[in-house]
This record gives C-alpha cells, structure tokens and sequence, in this order.
C-alpha cells in the first residue's frame, strides 16, 4: 500500500508539466477575468482545475480545440454526457432545425411524447417518464415521488456517492476520516450548507457491505421511503458492486415495502436497455440526464407507472412538478436524435472497446510495475494508483480524486493532447473514438507517469 501523497513529494518540480500552463495565456487571463465576477472563477466545481482551467472554444466528433488553438481528444465528454462526441452532424442540425422553429413554449410538443415513447419502448423498468433540466433535478423529484408514494420520511444513499445537489442525497458525499462512524453504520455528514435536521433523514450505507446495508435497511424499515443507487458511481471510484449486492438491495427493500431508486444519469450510457437490464433487476424509479438530452441541459424522473402516478395531475396526485424548461423541444429533439443513433449495435462497440481500453491499461500499468486497480464499465473507466483492495468508499482514502498527483497527471495530459480530470484517472469513450484514440490515450498517460518519475 502506499503512504498518501508519496508519489507526489517524489516528483521534481521541473518535472511538472509546464507545457499546458506556459502556453495557455488567453485561459489565464481569461481565468483572471472569471475571478473577479464568480467565485473561485467558477460555476462548476468538476471543472476546476489549479492554476486555471484551459478554456475551449470548439469541438468537433471526439477532438475539442482551446482557446489557444490547441487541439486535443476529449475524454470527459462533458461528464459522460457527449456519447457521440462533439457537434454530431445529425444532432445539430435536428437542434437548428429546431431553433428556427422557436426554442421554447408554454406548450407541449411531439418530440417530448417522441423522447418518452423511445425510452418506455428500451426499458422495460420505466413505464412513464417526466422530463426536468439536469440530474440533480432528476434525484429531487425521484426522492420526493418515493416520500409521497410510500409516506414515509427518509432515504437511503451510499456513503461516497455522488448524486447531484440536493440536500439530502449530499449527505455524506465525501466524509473526511474523522467524520465517518462505525463502519457498519456510517455516519450521516451534512454540508454546511444543509439543515443540520437533513442528516436525520438520510440513512448512509456502506458500498459492497451485504450485512450493513440489510441491518440498516431493516432497522429504518418503518421510516424509509427509498433506497437510491447509482449501479456504477462515480464518487466511490467506479468500483463495481459485488456480485449479488444490488440484488440483495432489490430484495431488502421490496421486502419492507421500501422504493428502489436506480440513479442512471451516468450509468444510463452502459445499456440500451437500462443499466439493470443485464441483472434483471427492476428499480421502482430511474433517474436519467446526461446522454438523453444530446448534449443540452436536461433530467428525467422515470418509472413504474404505479409509483409516477404521484405525479398524474389527473388522478391521486401528490407531488407538483412544474419547470419553465422541462421538456424543451431543442434538447427533446436533440436527445431523440442522440438516442435514436444509439443502436444496440452502437452500445456493443463502445462497450467492447471500453473492455479493450481497462485491458491495456491494466498492461501499462503492470509493464512499468505501478501498483494500480483499474475499475468501471462499459465505456467508462478509472485507474486508481494503488494495489489495495478497492470495495467502498474508505477503501478509496489516501489516493481518491483530492491527491495531488492527479492534477500534474492531468496538466502533463492536457500537454500531450488529451483531455481528462484532476479528480483522478477517469475517462469515458465516444462513438466518433477508434483505436487510434484509445492508442493515444494509454500512450499519453504512460508518457505523463514517466515524465512525473512515477515508474518503480
Ligand atoms: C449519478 C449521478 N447522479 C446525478 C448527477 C447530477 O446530474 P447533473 O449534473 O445533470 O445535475 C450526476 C452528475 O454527474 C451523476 O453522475
């Protein structure tokens, strides 16, 4: 195991990667400018990145250009968001034509029942749909459905996980050590900027853990309304969940009359069927975003048509939705277009070559001798610098996406034409990628290990 910030104490500072900082000018003043009018020059935390972020100007299929005229191949794809890459020929001009005819109405159009149709239609969990504008949108409302349908006051969510910006499924997203609890029955932390009385509320379980999660389950049985989970998160490293542990989830919580929340705002691009199609495990609510919206803003609270009733205006309804935006015929046409060019035959490729991808980083990594745990799915994918077992978030403590060696990883990236995070090693594929892109990907980062004397 290694000691928390060894590697980067060894590294030399001229070995730093100089090239991104010393030729990104027009992003530092343009950083400089963004200072003085946002905090921290920032409107997204997951952008940030020290001393400042390089600006982009273009993207084009998988390849963004910066500020500078830089060019690079993108393997954020705006979160995961961007499954055919950048400016898809298609999709634009579906969003063009859609814009001449007007962006917005108070009223409904075709293509919100066309998206609806095509994700009922692929997704034999999700019977009806509703539409929002992003993720953490899509979470609230799915919370909120499960507390009205059951009557019951609090939720459940994986300590680590990432869910968004809501209060109570931010309880306990990035704990520090001394706030965790027992490791059975983690501690609920709240953000600052939560009631305190949140953490009441919200029932924290440990990732992978089958005893804990089934004691607590049982334990807050009466109160629960749902149990939330992403089947691949994000915030807990991508470490797969064991076998059998999401259907211990299912079964715990249909047991006690508890709703199960599936979170695909990510995970939803794993699957044309849904991310808990292969497990055949039936959520009562999906949470979707990302992919479906084609590259603009957008949610989606989708499930049994038993439980979305809650929102039927026209019958028992219990929870009130409404959104200037929902539904907005630029990002329904342009998600339908998206989703539509995403055949079973297009999910398949991504995902052989997201397997190929882990393979050969798994490769690097083993030729140089670098401990390291290569996890995710489909066409997602982490590399933690580690040889530890990785089964839950604590496991991740000491190399999670806060060390240091992660931003000169990804400013020694950025140098050599890729882009990625300073949250870790993370990336996710697009379909206009070939092996070329992978090649230049595992090849970028074995350059940037070197250049950071981070072989042993
Ligand atoms: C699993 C999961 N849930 C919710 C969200 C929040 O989505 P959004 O950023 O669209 O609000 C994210 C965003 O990355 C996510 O990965």
């Amino acid at each position: 195991m290694q000691d928390e910030g060894s590697s980067s104490t060894a590294i030399a500072p001229e070995k730093r990667a100089t090239a991104y900082r010393s030729e990104s000018a027009l992003s530092r003043k343009l950083y400089q400018r963004a200072g003085v009018v946002m905090p921290g020059g920032n409107t997204r935390h997951s952008t940030a990145l020290s001393p400042y972020p390089a600006y982009v100007i273009s993207g084009r299929g998988c390849r963004v250009m910066d500020v500078e005229g830089a060019e690079r191949i993108d393997f954020l794809n705006n979160y995961t968001s961007l499954i055919l890459g950048h400016a898809n020929p298609q999709v634009t001009q579906a969003a063009q034509r859609r814009m001449a005819l007007g962006a917005a109405f108070t009223m409904p159009t075709e293509a919100e029942v066309e998206l609806a149709e095509l994700l009922t239609s692929r997704v034999s969990y999700i019977d009806h749909v509703r539409f929002c504008n992003s993720g953490s949108e899509a979470v609230l409302m799915a919370v909120k459905a499960a507390r009205a349908f059951t009557g019951r006051p609090k939720i459940a969510k994986f300590e680590g996980a990432y869910h968004g910006v809501y209060d109570y499924v931010q309880v306990s997203e990035g704990p520090a050590p001394d706030q965790w609890g027992e490791p059975g029955a983690p501690a609920s932390v709240v953000d600052p900027g939560s009631a305190s009385s949140v953490a009441q509320d919200v029932v924290v379980l440990p990732w992978n853990n089958f005893e804990a999660c089934r004691t607590l389950i049982v334990k807050h049985k009466q109160e629960l309304a749902a149990v939330i989970v992403d089947p691949l998160p994000l915030g807990i490293g991508l470490i797969s969940p064991r076998p059998g542990f999401l259907e211990l989830l299912r079964e715990e919580t249909e047991r006690h009359g508890v709703l199960l929340i599936a979170d695909e705002v990510m995970s939803f691009r794993l699957s044309y069927h849904g991310a808990m199609h292969e497990l055949q495990i039936n959520p009562d609510l999906t949470t979707l975003a990302k992919i479906i919206g084609g590259g603009f803003p957008v949610g989606a609270v989708a499930g049994s048509a038993k439980v979305m009733s809650v929102f039927d205006h026209t019958g028992n309804w219990k929870v009130r939705h409404g959104g200037t935006f929902n539904a907005n015929p630029v990002t329904m046409t342009s998600g339908l277009e998206t989703m539509k060019q995403m055949t079973p035959e297009a999910y398949d490729r991504l995902n052989r070559m997201g397997e190929e991808i882990r393979e050969r980083l798994a490769r690097m990594f083993a030729d140089r001798r670098i401990p390291a745990k290569i996890c995710g799915k489909g066409s997602i994918f982490a590399a933690h610098l580690t040889d530890r077992d990785l089964v839950d978030f604590r496991s991740l403590h000491g190399f999670s996406r806060t060390r240091p060696i992660y931003t000169d990883l990804c400013h020694e990236m950025l140098a050599q034409g890729i882009v990625t995070t300073a949250r870790g090693i993370f990336g996710c594929l697009s379909t206009p990628m070939t092996e070329l892109e992978m090649d230049a990907f595992v090849g970028a980062l074995a350059r940037s290990l070197t250049v950071l004397g981070y072989n042993r």
